[in-house]
């Protein structure tokens, strides 16, 4: 016996033979589990809001999005109708609100409803072909008026910074008929400049179809004598204002444990854990498991030897 070569006794051989037979049985049960993994169930992310607003003639997006669909489809359809909406790509209904929105990067296939209107408040179900029980409800309500006008000043930012971190304030300025030619900070009273050494950095952009010139003022490295009062006032004269204060923290509280961010970024990257890490586990346990064969043959080696 070629075994025997290697000064395993008979003794030897019989465990050696038991061992072998158990490993081939846990290989297989490898292959069993691999093989599992090849095959996923459609999976719908509940990242996406499930009740909508909206006022009437506004643009009603209801998202869907599924992982793992395979060559599946995705049926949309209103609870308690007969017919459905739309399959795949394809609108099946004769109503010229609806469409679907392929985002492809994000698996989502989003039904859009144009100019949404009373009738077309309900129910909806997002549904895997083949799959009865496969589905999502997303409610839609619709406000029976339209839009407010939404002409104004709106400013937002961090009212407390920790002493080094920038400051950073958005200012909206919304006009009637068209965006408002300028926008001008102030603090405290005083008109705020763009300042290269002082790294105070001010931008603007308008836009044309939403009638809104934007700003955003930026102190890239606080110092105490950053806290005050911060206006933004557009040439329409509309005038908003925030008051921040910077701390002089030895330490930051947002850099000391970091829960915020931490539970943040668990919550988005657990959508994307099952497939980008399934493979490399398997690998890790065939590896594991041709380590534990050469490990058990190495060990009946030495047992057989001392048996000799
Ligand atoms: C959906 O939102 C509307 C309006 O915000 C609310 O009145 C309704 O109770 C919500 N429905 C559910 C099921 O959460
Ligand atoms: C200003 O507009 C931007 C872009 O639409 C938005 O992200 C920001 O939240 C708005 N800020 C305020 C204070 O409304």
């Amino acid at each position: 016996m070629w075994i025997q070569n290697f000064g395993i006794n008979d003794k030897g051989y019989g465990l050696l033979k038991f061992v072998l037979l158990f490993d081939i049985m846990l290989l297989y049960s490898f292959r069993v589990i691999s093989g599992d993994m090849e095959y996923r169930h459609p999976v719908f992310s509940t990242d996406t809001p499930d009740n909508v607003t909206h006022y009437k003639g506004e643009r009603a997006t209801l998202q869907c999005s599924i992982r793992y669909l395979g060559t599946k489809e995705v049926i949309w359809k209103k609870q308690n109708e007969p017919h459905v909406l739309t399959v795949g790509k394809f609108v099946f209904v004769d109503d010229p609100s609806y469409a679907i929105d392929h985002v492809s990067h994000r698996q989502e296939w989003n039904l859009i409803i144009v100019k949404v209107k009373p009738r077309h408040a309900g129910v909806y179900e997002c549904q895997v072909s083949t799959k009865e029980d496969l589905r999502r409800l997303i409610q839609l309500n619709v406000i029976d008026k339209p839009a407010p006008k939404k002409d104004g000043i709106a400013i937002s930012g961090k009212e407390f910074v920790d002493k080094g971190d920038p400051i950073i304030i958005t200012c909206n300025a919304t006009g009637e008929n068209r965006p408002p030619d300028d926008i001008d900070w102030f603090k405290d009273g005083t008109k705020l400049k763009p300042d290269a050494v002082r790294n105070i950095y001010i931008e603007k952009y308008s836009l044309v179809h939403t009638k809104t010139l934007h700003s955003t003022l930026e102190i890239e490295n606080s110092d105490m004598s950053d806290s005050g009062n911060y206006v933004c006032r557009s040439s329409d004269l509309l005038i908003t204002s925030k008051n921040i204060m910077v701390l002089n923290a030895e330490t930051k509280p947002g850099k000391r444990g970091g829960f915020q961010s931490g539970t943040g970024s668990s919550a988005d990257s657990s959508q994307t854990r099952p497939s980008s890490t399934a493979v490399p586990q398997l690998q890790i346990s065939v590896d594991a498991y041709y380590c534990n064969l050469f490990l058990t043959f190495i060990i009946v080696y030495v047992i057989s030897n001392l048996i000799h």
